[in-house]
């Protein structure tokens, strides 16, 4: 890195995103616990929604907002549909300064689009076409003519082969990887652990790392998936997260209890917030406290690139504990 500013490049998926909110039909019933909550619409009847958001999202292009924010040199690498929803993904990636240039098309698909009802507990039921954001192809993911540090790596949807190729390129060329694979990936455990030779940093929220290891709690995942990766970041919502890098151990709970308006966005703020700053060689401590205070800034505003945080954000200490590994 040499004193010059770190560049990341992310890829992954990048989609247009619709929020729908500010309606009776989203409130959730009184008389039942969260977790058996439905958002029902009845057939052939019409519900009234009285606020629209347009936003865009896919974790790639939300990591790359963050990484720019913090004024690292940010790159995107995708693939959009030539259709108004790609045009609205490149002019929020262009206005955040994020480097477009290794963005592909696809001729078949459109750019992945989810339509998001939001119900007033900041809570949402998700209507997602992945689009481009599905297939794709080797040859759009050719790391040749890219410079960089880092790789941030979200889900490719379950292209194992893609992935493997990606990661193959990185590690002749030098470049670190972090990455936070998705359900597509996490379907296919034993492919996926494969790849985690070529994974520096791996964060997964605590459910995702119980498909890939054994353990009860957020440590005892952390400590195993050490043996598979050099940091290992396990994240449960509002109750916390551990992390390692085999050195120390780091347990931290909420960085602030604020009302949730949107949690779509958390966890890609979380983990390119931390990588931002382990990008720059700050410390694990260092990096856990600002990935928290990014993805709690991001679940107060509506869509995921909102409330990502500006390099000159002051912050404050939350409750963490630093012991030796
Ligand atoms: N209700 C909340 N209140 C405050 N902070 C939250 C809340 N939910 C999530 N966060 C912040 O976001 C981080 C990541 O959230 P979580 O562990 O839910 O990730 P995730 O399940 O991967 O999210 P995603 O569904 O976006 O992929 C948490 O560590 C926390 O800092
Ligand atoms: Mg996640």
């Amino acid at each position: 890195m040499s004193g010059k500013r770190p560049t990341i490049l992310a890829i992954g998926a990048a989609v247009q995103d619709v929020f729908l909110s500010h309606s009776d039909e989203f409130e959730p019933k009184p008389d039942k616990p969260l977790h058996v909550q439905v958002m029902e619409l009845e057939m052939g009847g019409k519900a009234d929604v009285n606020k629209i958001d347009f936003s865009t999202g896919g974790g790639a292009t939300n990591a790359a907002v963050t990484f720019a924010r913090q004024n690292l040199h940010a790159i995107f690498m995708g693939t959009i549909g030539h259709d108004p929803a790609g045009k609205a993904v490149l002019d929020d990636l262009d206005k955040e300064g994020v480097d477009t240039r290794f963005v592909s098309y696809s001729d078949k698909l459109n750019t992945g689009y989810s339509v998001l009802l939001l119900a007033p507990n900041g809570e949402r039921s998700i209507l997602t076409y992945r689009g481009a954001s599905t297939k794709y192809l080797i040859k759009n993911f050719n790391l040749d003519d890219v410079e960089a540090d880092w790789l941030y790596v979200s889900t490719m949807t379950g292209n194992m082969n893609v992935l493997d190729h990606i990661f193959h390129q990185a590690r002749q060329k030098g470049i670190k990887v972090f990455f936070n694979p998705g359900k597509g990936e996490l379907k296919q455990p034993q492919l996926l652990k494969g790849l985690l030779e070529d994974v520096d940093v791996l964060s997964l929220n605590k459910e995702e790392a119980q498909q890939i290891v054994h353990g009860e709690t957020s440590e005892e995942l952390v400590r195993h998936l050490l043996h598979y990766v050099g940091v290992a970041i396990v994240s449960d919502g509002p109750d916390g997260v551990v992390a390692s890098d085999g050195q120390v151990i780091i347990k931290a709970g909420m960085y602030r209890d604020v009302k949730v308006i949107d949690r779509t966005g958390a966890g890609d703020a979380f983990g390119s917030g931390f990588l931002s700053q382990w990008a720059l060689g700050k410390s694990l401590k260092e990096s856990i406290i600002f990935a928290s205070a990014n993805s709690t800034s991001v679940v107060t505003k509506i869509g995921a690139k909102a409330g990502i945080l500006h390099a000159d954000t002051k912050l404050h200490d939350m409750p963490l504990t630093e012991t030796k590994f």
